[in-house]
């Protein structure tokens, strides 16, 4: 299969003439995908009933004809205005108990049955119109989930759909006091209509109930999803995706993207910076115009995983964005780093976002591949780069790594509902380990919790997993491969409450957490081995050997056999000392990456990004600024 390039278009923006002009430019850019129709739905029923979709029908046509392929979007991440005043309840709640006005998008309750019903309805005329279009060749569902905070509402609609969801989930109202603690300060309930959203509390609620909520939260993102999903299914046999976001952790996307044949996400490397990447002033500095060198990678792992091994990039960022605190354009070189980086992780297309810059609204700011007057802008060069490279480059070959990651949704839920420290959360933990590997040299598979088959991998890796089930937990003993558990691993039951055996109660680990703490941000253990424990460690008792200590004399890791047990959150240099051992001992090369080169493996390459904005010189290799370099694997 050769990987393909697309780009995201509106053409309920454009006159109709410019249509075919502009599908005629795609193809010789080298695109195949065309996404369309995911914001369209006040030209599509500018007032209830009255459909207009004449419209949408030519260009489909106009887009097919020219030899490209639609992603049909369902319109349902922006309800047009009369929609509000049908269900004016149908608006998410934000934690102060206000309705989130119309204006935007995603102003919409997961729980509200009436805009559900609504969704279905808009779903199921474009499924049967468009099911069988011979151009309609994929559909995306809604768009990006979560994206603006909007994945969990305090809404009334919510509060009902809470309550049954609770009764389902423990039964009777005893279970649920019994589960939750509800004893500590008189919380009990008698019945479960008495049973309010955790927001608004005189001081914080109790951690049970709020990752229950949270739990229930992500359950309607899956089950609204999953609505679309079938309906389109029983008219289409082209392949669903969705297009997940950057660091957006507060649903289970594993769960969602089992309703869909593909997972894709959106990529926007210099928007992430900022915000969502953690990163220390020089840090952002130095990589301001190429984005993190871990981030956008760490995603593609993640979403192949979401995707069992379908994924695409379904928007790239082109250009400046409008969003993130501060928005330069890219170095040149950077959209074909980006486009191959996620070829190199597997990706089957990625596509840009947007086809042209927007005169209008919110996103004027934000670059597309043609200017607002439709002359080519920045990154069109280097999209017909790579459309060039694809054409004559073989293709990539899919691969297993060797050495696996464990991402858990829910554990990033129960960190949220309880850090026990400023600052701490579980994606900020994985993303570290997932740093110091890469800087290692390694390639990764990301897993998912549910994971129960661990052949092929060498070393495990499966940090801050708050709450794992016996069959996890058996799973992970039973590996071949070396298991690393660690920090807060098996910290809490299913309802939040600290199991007795003591953690982290792994059979043939013999350790047990006898105290713990959390750090201030200035005052970090170091490690015997360089690197320290920042922000969070814990006190070991226990038999198993201890392979590594603190300075201040404790232990940093016991081990017994292929299980370790890391006693802390280490920092970058942290996770590199504790892991280059394990990696040796498992025949694994162990490398020390300068500056922003990484390096992605597939089955017979190797492809090195230089995310730095100076040339590198590693073992023989010269690397430009900005640049990629593909070459066949010599091990
Ligand atoms: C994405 C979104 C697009 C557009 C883009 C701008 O998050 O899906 O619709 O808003 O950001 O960068």
């Amino acid at each position: 299969m050769k990987r393909t390039l697309g780009t995201c278009y509106y053409p309920e923006h454009w006159s109709t003439e410019l249509w075919a002009k502009d599908a005629e430019r795609m193809v010789e850019a080298g695109l195949t995908w065309v996404r369309i129709g995911e914001f369209a739905w006040s030209r599509l029923e500018p007032t209830p009933g009255d459909l207009h979709l004449e419209w949408l029908d030519q260009a489909i046509e106009v887009l097919g004809q020219a030899g490209l392929k639609v992603v049909l979007g369902t319109p349902t991440a922006t309800p047009p205005r009369w929609m509000i005043d049908k269900y004016p309840d149908m608006l998410a709640h934000d934690a102060e108990g206000r309705a989130r006005k119309f204006g935007s998008r995603r102003h919409y309750c997961f729980s509200h049955a009436g805009y559900r019903r609504e969704c279905a309805r808009i779903v199921e005329i474009l499924a049967r119109r468009y099911g069988k279009n011979p151009h309609v060749a994929a559909w995306q569902t809604d768009n990006e989930y979560g994206c603006h905070d909007t994945t969990i509402s305090y809404s009334e609609a919510a509060r009902r759909a809470f309550q049954e969801w609770c009764q389902a989930r423990y039964g009777d109202i005893a279970a649920l006091n019994a589960a939750w603690g509800n004893i500590f300060w008189s919380m009990d309930y008698n019945d479960f209509a008495q049973i309010e959203l955790p927001n608004l509390t005189v001081t914080e609620p109790n951690p049970a109930h709020v990752l229950a909520f949270r739990r229930f939260s992500s359950d309607q993102v899956v089950s609204f999803n999953r609505l679309q999903a079938e309906i389109i299914r029983a008219h289409s046999a082209a392949p669903t995706a969705h297009n997940y976001m950057g660091r957006i952790t507060d649903f289970d996307h594993f769960k969602v993207g089992d309703d869909l044949e593909i997972a894709s996400w959106d990529s926007y490397p210099m928007g992430f910076l900022e915000d969502r990447v953690g990163a220390e002033p020089a840090h952002q500095k130095a990589y301001a115009r190429q984005g993190d060198p871990d981030f956008q990678a760490l995603h593609h792992d993640l979403y192949r995983a979401v995707g069992r091994g379908r994924w695409w990039v379904m928007e790239q960022q082109p250009g400046p964005v409008n969003w993130a605190p501060y928005n330069p354009a890219p170095l040149p070189g950077m959209v074909r780093l980006w486009s191959w980086e996620a070829f190199a992780h597997g990706a089957e297309a990625v596509c840009y976002f947007r086809w042209r810059q927007a005169p209008m609204a919110q996103e004027q700011l934000h670059a597309g591949l043609l200017r607002p007057d439709s002359v080519d802008a920045q990154a069109m060069d280097e999209v017909r780069a790579v459309r060039d490279e694809i054409a004559q480059a073989p293709d990539v070959a899919p691969h297993q790594a060797r050495v696996a990651l464990i991402f858990d949704y829910d554990a990033d839920a129960a960190w949220a509902v309880q850090p026990h420290g400023a600052g701490l959360s579980y994606f900020g933990l994985v993303f570290d380990v997932y740093k110091a590997l890469r800087a290692m040299g390694q390639s990764i598979d990301i897993l998912r919790p549910e994971t129960r088959d661990f052949s092929g991998y060498d070393l495990i890796h499966a940090p801050g997993l708050m709450h794992m089930d016996a069959a996890l937990k058996a799973a992970l003993i039973a590996a071949q491969g070396h298991v690393v558990f660690g920090p807060r691993s098996g910290a809490r039951d299913a309802d939040m409450t600290i199991p007795v055996p003591l953690p982290p109660a792994i059979a043939g680990l013999d350790v047990t957490v006898d105290r713990l703490e959390s750090l201030r941000p200035d005052s970090p253990i170091a490690l015997e081995g360089g690197g320290a424990f920042t922000g969070y460690r814990e006190l070991l008792q226990g038999g198993a050997d201890v392979v590594l200590r603190t300075a201040d004399g404790e232990p940093a890791v016991m081990r017994s056999g292929q299980l370790s047990y890391v006693a802390g959150w280490a920092d970058v240099a942290g996770w590199r000392a504790i892991l280059t051992p394990l990696c040796q001992e498992a025949g694994l090369t162990v490398l020390d990456l300068p500056g922003g080169l990484r390096l992605r493996d597939t089955a017979s390459e190797r492809f090195w990004f230089n995310y730095g904005a100076a040339p590198i010189n590693y073992e023989g290799r010269q690397f430009a600024p900005a640049s990629v370099l593909r070459e066949t694997r010599k091990d």
